[in-house]
């Protein structure tokens, strides 16, 4: 495509004449399109200078964490730190049940772990004798500089946001946002033109907050492990349907109750899934989407059949407004 080629050329030279032929750059990635895409123009722009940090929350999906690893590191060559903070997190998490508590703990941790890594390897590149680390790479679309200039989003006043202001001042790090002119399609068709997989063009938005957000109440390893396999069915029957590039977003959560079953000839007690589905094309507003029954009561059979501790499946029928498209 002639208009993206043109445009990732623009881009890599301007990048090169920002960064110069010394400078280094951090960066978080999480697996989404907009970090895998901006990564994948850093590297080629300034090739290992770009430093891509992966934090690991221990609330990514089922694998999420390890194909993320072979996709930007082994795939792609992008020089990645996988940091595994998955207990700091399930640790601060301990007894926690409000939302907004739960995001804040999530966000706060994940800048403090990425500025001390951040940190670490600013003072190896000055050991190495390289230059230090001055600019911080953001995926920033520009949907979300338009929301930031002009009114603070929704999302951003009624639910808690990450964003890593204490780097930019404690190590003077300036911005680098190769993405800050693209609107989330045009991010896709530049993923294609620089031969990124299609799973990972079309994957579905994942928040920040990980499962936590879907696991209503503590968050534990076991409950993480039971949201984790449960959701992974369910995204596996979905693809298997061929309806993932139809549904925007499609999770499985989740709910802090308990209901009673039955299992061969004993009475069981145990916890609630809910699925979720929707289409939108903005995210502010979302219809739940109309799955046809048969994939519903195969991806029921299966939650119930294949996760222990579930004994029912149930399905969200509430569009964006008046709910929102994550539980909490
Ligand atoms: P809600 O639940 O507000 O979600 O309807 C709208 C979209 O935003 C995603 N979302 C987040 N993304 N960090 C993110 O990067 C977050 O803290 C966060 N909270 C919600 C949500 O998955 C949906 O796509």
């Amino acid at each position: 495509n002639w208009t993206m080629k043109s445009f990732i050329d623009n881009e890599i030279a301007r990048i090169q004449q920002i960064i110069g032929p010394n400078g280094q750059v951090v960066g978080a990635v999480s697996g989404g399109v907009d970090s895998t895409v901006a990564a994948r123009l850093m590297k080629e722009a300034i090739g290992d200078r770009f430093h891509a940090i992966l934090v690991d929350n221990g609330l990514m999906r089922l694998n999420e964490c390890e194909t993320v690893k072979k996709n930007l590191g082994d795939h792609l060559g992008i020089n990645l730190k996988v940091v595994d903070a998955s207990e700091i997190f399930l640790d601060r998490l301990k007894g926690v049940t409000d939302p907004e508590k739960k995001r804040k703990i999530i966000g706060n941790t994940f800048i403090e772990v990425f500025e001390s890594e951040a940190l670490k390897i600013d003072q190896e590149t000055k050991e190495t004798g390289h230059c230090r680390i001055e600019y911080l790479l953001q995926g920033t679309l520009y949907p979300d500089v338009i929301e930031s200039v002009s009114f603070k989003g929704p999302s951003a006043t009624i639910k808690t946001h990450h964003n890593v202001g204490g780097l930019l001042e404690d190590m003077k790090l300036k911005l680098i946002e190769p993405l800050r002119e693209l609107f989330k399609d045009e991010v896709r068709e530049l993923g294609k033109t620089l031969k990124l997989d299609d799973e990972l063009i079309w994957r579905h938005p994942f928040p920040g907050p990980g499962i936590a957000i879907r696991i209503l109440g503590e968050v534990t390893p076991s409950q993480v492990a039971i949201v984790r396999a449960a959701d992974h069915i369910y995204i596996d029957e979905i693809k298997k349907a061929g309806l993932y590039r139809k549904i925007s977003q499609a999770y499985a959560a989740l709910l802090p109750v308990k209901a009673v079953g039955v299992m061969g000839d004993k009475r069981t007690y145990e916890q609630v899934i809910t699925l979720r589905a929707v289409e939108t094309v903005d995210f502010m507003t979302a219809d739940w989407y109309s799955f046809p029954y048969d994939v519903l009561k195969k991806i029921s059979n299966r939650i119930i059949n294949e996760v222990k501790g579930v004994n029912r499946v149930v399905y969200d029928i509430s569009s964006k407004p008046p709910a929102t498209i994550e539980l909490e």
